[in-house]
């Protein structure tokens, strides 16, 4: 199987770069090993109901240990750049103290990404807050913030220039909206004010972080990744589209708009004054400090319609769904794409760090023949190209993810990889997409070496 992708789609041009994501609490286990302290993950994981299966992170995909064996892996797919995070629990015992074994995992794993001629792009926090801040009060204490751009400086200071691109934040969206709104991330509560205040809380350390990002990496690009699930009005009424504006508020502009322009969506406050976060003078100043490159992570959309002022998701009966029950709908990827680039004329180059499907995978005489998504890829990176060739500045695409992995609240239920994980075994099964995958980039290789 193959992509079929227009033949003059800019994604085929030689600077455009094809690399696979993880994230550390997804993939490496060894939750207990080498002086690595307790995640809010870990904790959310123990709490009955929480996850799936009372699924936690271990095994995993065992990735601290076979970290060598998965980087010959991606190797031989073809991969020009490998999308990691570093766990703070593992850097960071407690405030104010490193702890050397874990900052020298991740200096081996990324002397090894370069060894093999991988790009590392590396994000500082996928969601394993430690715990002993959390203990603290975790996104509702500005103190974090502070904890935030020492591990940061720590961090950045010994890795730096090895890292071509640096992320302060992984969709701080779901930190903060999933992780104090809607309860299902750790970790866990249910108060609306509260997701405003760790969002803002967020933003802040990212602003924080950032010079000090700049001066222990001064030859690395800085920025931050964000997740947006846009929403379409169900019909063409005043009141639909009234309704998926509302929800794009917060599901597409809350972070982007904060960054690039230095304030939170228009009016939202005045209709919700008691989820005001405490902001302090310089605050928005810090937060929209100029950043060197945008990640963005795109799965799928929402259709929305009027509930007597409050919006609605529809389903979508009939459409293509993954296994995780997300629609499949790769023209909200260039909507998306081109729409931020008209809303916010000071967008900086974008990369798509995550973007990929669940599907019900399964190992048939060897083989893991996923068809779903193959296309799913497909249709996806030609819709990106479709953007650039709209004018956006996109400048590279992540596969979510390299491998299956722990999938937070669905446990190891959902897997989302190019590569099938046996979690008894650790085996590792190249899926039919991982060999597309690598097929494609080394088709646009082939294409560029022919026409240089
Ligand atoms: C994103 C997360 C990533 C992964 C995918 C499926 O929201 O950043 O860790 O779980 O969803």
């Amino acid at each position: 199987m193959k992509f079929n992708i227009p033949a003059d789609s800019p994604v085929r041009r030689p600077e455009f770069i094809y690399g696979v994501a993880t994230a550390a609490f997804q993939v490496e286990g060894a939750i207990h090993e080498d002086g690595r302290v307790d995640s809010i993950w870990d904790t959310f994981c123990a709490e009955p109901g929480r996850v799936l299966n009372g699924d936690n992170g271990e095994p995993a995909c065992d990735h601290y240990h076979l970290w060598e064996q998965d980087l010959d892996m991606m190797k031989s797919l073809g991969v020009e750049a490998y999308r990691l995070s570093i766990a703070w629990p593992r850097v960071m015992s407690a405030p104010g103290q490193v702890n050397e074994a874990g900052l020298a995992f991740y200096e081996r794993l990324i002397d090894g990404l370069i060894e093999r001629g991988i790009k590392p792009v590396v994000t500082l926090y996928h969601w394993d807050l430690p715990q002993y801040l959390e203990d603290k009060g975790g996104w509702l204490n500005r103190e974090t913030a502070y904890e935030f751009a020492h591990y940061a400086e720590v961090t950045v200071g010994r890795l730096g220039d090895k890292v071509t691109h640096w992320a302060t934040f992984n969709e701080p969206f779901c930190s903060a909206f999933l992780g104090y709104q809607i309860g299902v991330h750790a970790p866990g509560y249910q108060e609306p004010a509260w997701a405003f205040q760790a969002a803002h809380t967020i933003l802040l350390a990212h602003g924080l972080a950032l010079p000090k990002m700049r001066t222990g990496a001064p030859g690395s690009q800085h920025g931050i990744v964000l997740n947006f699930t846009p929403s379409y009005p169900a019909s063409d009424s005043e009141a639909d589209r009234a309704a998926a504006k509302r929800e794009d508020r917060v599901e597409v502009h809350w972070f982007i708009s904060a960054l690039l322009q230095g304030r939170y969506p228009e009016g939202y406050f005045a209709e919700y004054p008691e989820r005001k976060p405490v902001i302090m003078p310089g605050d928005m100043e810090l937060i929209s400090q100029p950043v060197d490159f945008m990640g963005v992570n795109f799965y799928t959309r929402h259709v929305v319609r009027d509930n007597n002022g409050t919006s609605e998701h529809l389903p979508q009966e009939g459409a293509e769904h993954t296994h995780i029950g997300w629609e499949v709908y790769p023209q909200a990827l260039t909507d998306l794409l081109v729409d931020l680039n008209k809303t916010y004329p000071n967008l900086p180059p974008l990369y798509i760090t995550e973007n990929g499907m669940a599907g019900d995978d399964h190992v048939v005489d060897g083989q893991v023949n996923d068809e779903q998504r193959v296309r799913y890829y497909e249709r996806h990176i030609a819709a990106t190209g479709e953007a650039i060739r709209q004018g956006v500045d996109v400048r590279g695409y992540f596969a979510w993810s390299l491998m299956d992995n722990f999938e937070w609240a669905f446990g190891y239920s959902q897997r989302f990889g190019l590569v099938y994980v046996d979690y008894a075994t650790q085996e590792r099964i190249i899926k039919a997409s991982g060999h597309a995958y690598a097929r494609w980039i080394e088709t646009c290789r082939e294409e560029a070496e022919a026409s240089a």
